[in-house]
């Protein structure tokens, strides 16, 4: 156990060089400027979500790339954490198609996930928006944003320059870690 316990120095130069450094730098933000992001910025972010892993291959997800203001303010009314969309230039609302997949939930998230990350390789911010699994999100959502009923709304990510910094961290937990049985 003492292995994935301890080694922090050893840890620490390992991701230096390492994608897991990348990862850790990722945080959520949700204080943008007013700078646009680009349709090439866009584009990549859409390149990193579609690059996931999805059960089967089907790539069941769908994006809805909102940047029109007036759509942007209504978005920000999903619910009271919801408020950050407003400053965001460009929001993407990460979907699937439940139809096409049983895995579209998981899918989407992967992909959700990626486009995370993708942001924060770009020198962008972004923020996980819960829209699933709240139906009155979903449908609030929906209505916004005509997406037909058998396309699940899974998130919304606001994305912009951020106005915040936030340091990198790691989680890393022992506790959470259990060899060969739970609680080994
Ligand atoms: C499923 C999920 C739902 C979340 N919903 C919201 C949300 O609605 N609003 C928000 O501001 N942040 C939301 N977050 C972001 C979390 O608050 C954030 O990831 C967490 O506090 C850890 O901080 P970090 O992302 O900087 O590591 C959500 C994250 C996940 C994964």
């Amino acid at each position: 156990m003492r292995y994935l316990e301890g080694r922090r120095q050893d840890d620490r130069q390992a991701r230096s060089d390492h994608l897991l450094e990348r990862i850790e730098r990722r945080r959520s933000i949700r204080k943008f400027t007013p700078q646009d992001v680009s349709d090439q910025q866009i584009r990549l972010l859409l390149s990193a979500g579609m690059a996931a892993p999805s059960g089967h291959n089907f790539q069941p997800w769908h994006f809805v790339v909102v940047r029109e203001e007036d759509n942007r303010l209504a978005l920000a009314e999903t619910h009271g954490y919801a408020g950050m969309i407003k400053q965001a230039p460009a929001v993407i609302a990460v979907c699937a198609d439940s139809e096409m997949s049983l895995h579209w939930l998981e899918d989407a998230c992967l992909a959700a996930g990626n486009i995370l990350l993708q942001a924060t390789a770009l020198g962008l911010g972004a923020v996980w928006v819960a829209v699933y699994p709240h139906a009155e999100h979903e449908i609030f959502v929906r209505g916004v944003l005509g997406i037909p009923e058998r396309i699940r709304v899974v998130c919304l990510i606001p994305v912009g320059y951020p106005a915040e910094a936030k340091p990198p961290r790691t989680k890393y937990d022992p506790g959470k870690v259990h060899l060969e049985r739970f609680g080994g």
